[in-house]
Order: C-alpha cells, then sequence, then structure tokens
C-alpha cells in the first residue's frame, strides 16, 4: 500500500466520521470520544480530527475537557490495526511495515499531532476518565494538562505487551509525572493502575464516583476561567518551561513574564 491511500480518508474526516463529538461552549470546547460500542477505540482519523480541532480552536475557548462516552475513555488503538485488513481507508500496522522509514515515521508525526496541541500555554486540558483508559487511551489522558479520574479508571499502558512502545505522547509525561523507575514498572509490565493508586502517583488530579466525574470537571473549569486569562496563559508557560531551565533562568522568565504582565495591568494608571 503507498503512503497516500495509506493517509487515505483519515485525513480528511469530520470529527463524526471520526468518532468524536465536538461541542463549544463559551470558554469551553468538550471532545467526546463517541464510539462507546467499540470502547472509544482511535484510528489515524481520529488523531487526524483531534489535530484539525486544535489548528481551528476558536480564539475565546480556554478549557478543553476530553472524555469518552459509555463504559470505557478509551480501549487505545482499534485492534483491526493488527489485522491483515486493517480499518478501511486506513491501512493497518502491515501496510505502515511497507513504507519507507521516513514516511511512516512522519505518519507518526501527524497522529502526534493530534495530542501535542493540549499542552498549548493559552488553554488547559482536562481528561475525564472512566473505566478503561488503555495504550492510545491512556496517552491521550497523559496529554492533557490535568487528570480527573472516576474511581471505577483503570489506566494501562499495553503497548510493549503487544510488541509496540507508546509512541502517542506519553512517555515523556509519564516519566515526568511518576519517575523514571514507576514509568519503567507500568510501561514494562503493561499492569493497570486503578484510580485510587493513580491519585497516589499524580497521574490523577482528583478521584470521584463515576456520577460526580462531569460535575467535578464542570467546577475543575469553573476554578480555572475564574482566574485572568493572560495571566493563566504566562503562569502555564512558566511552569511548563521550569524543569529544563536553571533556578536563574527560571527566576530570569519569572521576571521578564512579570514585566509585560505588570505593564499590561498597569501601564497609563
Ligand atoms: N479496538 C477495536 N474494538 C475494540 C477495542 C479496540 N481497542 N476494544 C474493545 N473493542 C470492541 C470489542 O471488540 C467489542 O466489539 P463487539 O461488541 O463488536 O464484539 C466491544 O468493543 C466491547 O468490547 P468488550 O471487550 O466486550 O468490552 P469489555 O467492557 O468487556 O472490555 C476492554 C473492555 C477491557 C477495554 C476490552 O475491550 C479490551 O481489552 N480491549 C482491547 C484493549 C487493547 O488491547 N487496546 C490496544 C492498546 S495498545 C494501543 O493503544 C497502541
Amino acid at each position: 500500500m503507498t503512503e497516500a491511500v495509506f493517509a487515505g480518508s483519515a485525513e480528511g474526516a469530520s470529527p463524526e466520521e471520526a468518532g468524536l463529538r465536538y461541542e463549544v461552549d463559551g470558554e469551553i470546547a468538550t471532545i467526546t470520544l463517541d464510539r462507546p460500542d467499540k470502547r472509544n477505540a482511535q484510528t489515524f482519523a481520529t488523531w487526524s480530527a483531534l489535530a484539525r480541532i486544535g489548528d481551528s480552536l476558536p480564539q475565546q475557548v480556554r478549557v478543553v475537557v476530553i472524555r469518552g462516552e459509555g463504559p470505557s475513555f478509551s480501549a487505545g488503538i482499534d485492534l483491526r490495526m493488527f489485522t491483515p485488513e486493517g480499518v478501511p481507508g486506513q491501512g493497518s500496522f502491515a501496510s505502515s511495515a511497507t513504507l519507507g522509514d521516513s514516511a511512516f515515521e512522519q505518519r507518526i508525526a501527524q497522529a502526534q499531532r493530534g495530542f501535542l496541541w493540549l499542552r498549548r500555554p493559552d488553554i488547559v486540558s482536562i481528561a475525564a476518565v472512566q473505566g478503561h483508559a488503555i495504550g492510545a487511551g491512556f496517552q491521550l489522558a497523559l496529554a492533557c494538562d490535568l487528570r480527573v479520574l472516576a474511581d471505577d479508571a483503570k489506566l494501562c499502558m499495553k503497548e510493549p505487551a503487544l510488541g509496540l512502545v507508546p509512541d502517542l505522547t506519553g512517555t515523556k509525561p509519564l516519566v515526568d509525572i511518576v519517575g523514571l523507575p514507576r514509568a519503567l514498572e507500568i510501561c514494562l509490565t503493561a499492569r493497570t493502575v486503578g484510580a485510587e493508586e493513580a491519585a497516589r502517583l499524580g497521574l490523577a488530579e482528583l478521584v470521584v464516583a463515576p456520577d460526580e466525574l462531569a460535575g467535578a470537571v464542570r467546577d475543575l473549569a469553573a476554578a480555572l476561567l475564574a482566574v485572568n486569562r493572560d495571566a493563566a496563559t504566562a503562569t502555564k508557560r512558566l511552569l511548563q518551561g521550569a524543569a529544563g531551565r536553571t533556578l536563574e533562568e527560571q527566576t530570569a522568565a519569572e521576571r521578564h513574564e512579570q514585566v509585560a504582565r505588570v505593564k499590561a495591568l498597569f501601564a497609563g494608571s
């Protein structure tokens, strides 16, 4: 199969065709994985549609919620990818294996684009996770800034058990949050992490009863929206850069951001 055929219809699919529901209500955008009968399994079309939503997010949006319809947040990549027939219009791992290395890496980069925008400083992304979040599902939750879990949530980095590596941007946040030894243990055993342990490890900001999940996310979004928008963006930028900077560099970054803030708030007063 050629790259063009592999890319296929995944590129142009609407959110609905890609199994997503997308709603914007004022400053909050909600993306719902909406294939509950298939436990919200994800395909290249899902990731393309996510990337396009990121590209065209209305300027007023400050909070992006990602949730899953039905009993599971997401059971990960569509298992048809492992079959010779693959996902109609999107190929299979067998067809991907016939691509040149750089064409295949480019294809993965396109998929990763669906996840990367969720870290943008001008938004805060929240994953609302109930039931299973497996493989690509766990990585989608990790791509978000914050995670609110129902107490029945089950997180699993299944990829190594299937002979793959996690490649949908999840390895860095996982290591950043839980540290290298725990990340290694979770990934290389492909075990399930329950909600209570997830909270202990910092993988969940909040754990609530399943019927309280939507309300807890709404309350969190409201609290995030209550602070000054530009201060929130600048603060997120500062915090995101902190791990990669020395104390001296970080304090310089704080000064730089604060000068801009104070001037925006008080210049001319
Ligand atoms: N891809 C495609 N279809 C799926 C997937 C998937 N990843 N997961 C579930 N489904 C489908 C099932 O085939 C079934 O379809 P059917 O009703 O047409 O037979 C339906 O969703 C319901 O699945 P059940 O297994 O019956 O649901 P249950 O609630 O008992 O179990 C669970 C849920 C645990 C998530 C189970 O479906 C499962 O283990 N799925 C596969 C998980 C997986 O290995 N994902 C790949 C991870 S690696 C990665 O993402 C890169």
